[in-house]
């Protein structure tokens, strides 16, 4: 059996197997004087130091020395696996583009899909591995990794084969989630007939991706896959045994929240252009709201409504969206300051957010997400000793050491 204790932490954790909804964010359970077991992989105690169980085989003990330990972060929304880079059109965009336009001239989404088409199984693996080093480094132990540069069966295939090569390394780093967003885009061959796509989506492509992803995902958006095309292939996919997610109301204001509410899906992503039904919808329905402020960020767009949410009762998580196109960012830090500075959550909301919400949104609530007994050793050391320090360090990494499983995965100096 291998033990891990980690012992003299200041533990402050979010509580539960599912979603904190509301008011409920904002409550973390704190333990100073804190100590952990860790017994093959999985927490068997939390607690007080004075009450934890002496070891019964060799352990390893880490001394937290009073640093503030928090759950592993998880990453609900990512397109880590790509090929190609775009700075070119973060260029125009400095100078005034808009992201649809240059989409809507062949660039953006169909440009990464160009260059993954043409990408190795074996590069776009060491590609997506560099990434996800970079996200350990900051305390990410759980990712959602979505297809989406594909667009059409065999390279689709590709990309899933890679997410589930790094969701399977034995030694990984890190859990991953693999997500097939084959409606990411219309992929140029079937530019104009939208509707051809659709049904090779539903004849074709959700047959074979089943069993490579747990979940289906989909852009819905004016003038991508609107609301029609939207909810004919998200009942296909649940009907295909997919979990359901949406990148929603991110341009324009569409329904997409609304939508999600309707087909019953784990979480709506973006929201920017959320309308007040659709915030109510899905509250009721208690769809995670997965917030990315990092994408409003690099898109210069007005951030989504957070505090609306929480209002409303819902629960929200927070999430990098790292991809080559709209936001080529995974920093946690950051994450972590724009939803505090400018998104008005409070650092309790924040540490939920990204934690216990997070695995709610790829349905890991019960594995992952908060340290628990019962729950996976994914545990995060910070560089101070209190969490309240998070967004003071803006877009500063102070994460010290991150547990996943149980193994130490990352030691920053
Ligand atoms: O979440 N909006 C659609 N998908 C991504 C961007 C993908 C890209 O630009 O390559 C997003 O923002
Ligand atoms: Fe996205």
């Amino acid at each position: 059996m291998s033990s891990l204790r980690i012992i003299n932490a200041n533990i402050s954790t979010p509580l539960g197997n599912s979603a904190r909804r509301g008011d409920e964010m904002s409550e973390l359970l704190c333990i100073p004087d804190g100590g952990i077991v860790i017994d093959d992989g999985v927490i068997t105690f939390v607690g007080k130091m004075d009450d934890m169980p002496f070891p019964d085989c060799d352990a390893n003990v880490i001394d937290a020395e009073g640093r503030a330990v928090i759950p592993g972060f998880v990453d609900s929304h990512t397109h880590l696996v790509f090929g190609g880079y775009r700075p070119d059109e973060f260029e125009w965009r400095l100078k005034g583009d808009s992201y649809m336009s240059i989409m809507e001239r062949g660039g953006g989404i169909q440009s990464t899909v160009n260059a993954t088409r043409a990408e190795s199984f074996e590069a776009l693996v060491e590609k997506a591995r560099w990434f996800v080093d970079r996200m350990s480094e900051m305390g990410v132990t759980t990712v959602e990794a979505k297809s989406g540069y594909g667009l059409d069966t065999g390279t689709e295939l590709k990309m899933l084969d890679v997410i589930n090569t790094l969701a399977g390394e034995k030694e990984g780093k890190l859990r991953v989630v693999p997500t097939f967003l084959g409606a990411h885009a219309v992929p140029s061959e079937y530019k104009g007939r939208t509707g051809d796509y659709v049904d090779l989506m539903i004849s074709e492509m959700i047959p074979a991706a089943k069993g490579k992803a747990r979940f289906f995902d989909i852009f819905t958006e004016k003038n991508v896959f609107e609301i029609e095309d939207s909810r004919r292939l998200l009942n296909a996919a649940r009907d295909a045994g997919f979990e359901l997610k949406l990148h929603a109301d991110e341009i324009v204001t569409l329904g997409g929240a609304e939508l999600a509410a309707e087909v019953g899906a784990v979480s709506a992503d973006h929201l920017l252009h959320v309308s007040d039904e659709g915030i109510r919808r899905m509250a009721e329905e208690g769809v995670v709201a997965t917030l990315l402020p990092l994408t409003a960020f690099a898109l210069r767009e007005p951030y989504a409504p957070a505090r609306r949410f929480i209002k409303a009762g819902a629960a929200v998580a927070l999430a990098t969206d790292l991809n080559p196109g709209s936001c080529f960012s995974g920093s946690i830090p950051l994450t972590i300051a724009l939803a505090c500075i400018y998104m008005g959550m409070s650092v309790e909301e924040t540490i939920t957010a990204l934690t216990l919400n997070g695995a709610a949104a790829v349905g890991l609530a019960e594995e992952t997400g908060s340290i628990e007994t019962g729950k996976s050793g994914d545990i995060v050391i910070l560089n101070f000793d209190t969490y309240r320090s998070l967004p003071y360090y803006v877009g500063m990494n102070c994460v010290r050491t991150v547990i996943s499983r149980g193994r130490i995965v990352t030691q920053n100096k």
